[in-house]
């Protein structure tokens, strides 16, 4: 049976300069959101870029790439594992703000159940009603219970136990002034692990936990799923110290390299795209307030895009939009994607490779 997250001060020495930089990474990334008129802004893209590695560690492979053109596209005929991904993100997306007004109230048994309906009611073959506490016995590694690594509690226990991580997190006891949100983030999703509520889909619904308990902290969310994908065996590691010998410290460790990947990743990202914008003004000459400009503007929220979106999101006429997605085409800013005869879609490729660069490769900019 997992023991309930300890609650008391926890000072880690071994992994204190790990936390520290944590610290002062969210520092930076808080007042880096507050300069934006929304700090949700940046998240569109990061949302779904979470999405599509928190599935990817499962095994649902999609690119942000066929994400964004579902999108753009409204195609609900898409790949089931891109509805998947998609309606990942605006979970996210939704819980986040949710969290964001709400603080720690906003966690329930209730609402990880919510979590996991909406992600698990596109899979194909689940065999639970998504959003159901499992009634089977599950275990973590091996090929049967008997090889496994890890066997998390017997169903019966499963609400007692989902209990203890929610109250956790409502930071209802003394923890909250004494732990930091990185070692609440760690410890809960530890311990939600160990739990192990539903027959599957536990990882997608403990990651996205994260960004939510930052939000509901009053904290900028961060995305953490991109950095864990890219170091599952650390992640792993540090679940497994935190099972088998209540090593809490490991997980903080990891909590706090991951808080520092992810800030670094996403300041990289905007330096990236702040040149790209510099490069793509400098093709042109562009008038002030043209619609073509504005539409340069919001390119690395939408990299891909069709021109009657353009025209909502602007607030424009659909010729005026045409008019834009020209000029862009021009300065290959834009390049229009075949295959798509009723409804043009066009994409923006240099936003795209940076966006969608393996996690810690440095992005490729256009020659000036
Ligand atoms: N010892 C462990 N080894 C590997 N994973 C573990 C371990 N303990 C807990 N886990 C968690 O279990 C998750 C896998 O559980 P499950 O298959 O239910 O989730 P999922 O969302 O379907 O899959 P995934 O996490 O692979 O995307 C892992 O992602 C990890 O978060
Ligand atoms: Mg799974």
């Amino acid at each position: 049976m997992p023991v309930a997250p300890p609650e008391r001060d926890l000072s880690f020495a071994a992994v204190a300069a790990r936390h520290r930089a944590a610290e002062e990474a969210l520092a930076k990334v808080d007042a880096y959101a507050r300069g934006l008129h929304d700090p949700f802004v940046v998240s569109r893209i990061l949302s779904r870029q979470e999405a599509v590695s928190s599935s990817a560690i499962e095994g649902t492979h999609s690119t942000l790439d066929e994400v964004l053109t579902g999108e753009a596209t409204q195609d609900e005929e898409a790949r089931a594992e891109v509805l998947q991904v998609r309606k990942y993100a605006t979970t996210v997306t939704r819980f986040i703000k949710q969290a964001h007004r709400q603080g720690n109230e906003v966690f329930s048994a209730n609402l990880v159940r919510r979590l996991h309906k909406r992600i698990m009611e596109d899979a194909p073959n689940y065999r639970d009603a998504p959003g159901d506490l499992r009634e089977v016995s599950v275990w973590i590694g091996g090929r049967d219970m008997a090889y496994s690594i890890f066997n998390p509690p017997p169903a019966s226990k499963v609400p007692a136990c989902l209990e203890d991580t929610v109250r956790y997190m409502r930071a209802e006891g003394m923890h909250e002034i004494q732990q930091s949100i990185i070692t609440r983030m760690a410890l809960a999703h530890a311990h939600f692990e160990a739990v192990h509520p539903f027959r599957d889909g536990n990882g997608r619904v403990g990651r996205m936990l994260l960004p939510i308990m930052m939000a509901a902290d009053g904290r900028t969310p961060l995305y953490l799923a991109p950095y864990i994908e890219a170091n599952k065996p650390a992640y792993v590691e540090a679940l497994k110290a935190a099972q088998q010998r209540l090593d809490w410290a490991s997980m903080v460790g990891f909590v706090s390299d991951a808080v520092v990947g992810s800030a670094n990743e996403l300041f990289t990202t905007r330096e990236a795209l702040e040149v790209l914008s510099t490069r793509w003004k400098a093709r042109r000459a562009f008038r002030r307030g043209s619609s073509s400009l504005r539409a340069l503007e919001i390119l690395p929220q939408y990299p891909v895009i069709t021109i009657s979106r353009l025209a909502t999101l602007l607030k424009v006429t659909y010729p005026a939009a045409a008019t834009a997605v020209a000029q862009l085409e021009e300065i290959k800013a834009l390049v229009e994607r075949t295959g798509y005869t009723r409804n043009r879609v066009f994409a923006a490729p240099e936003a795209l490779s940076i966006l969608n660069r393996p996690f810690g490769e440095e992005p490729i900019l256009p020659e000036a």
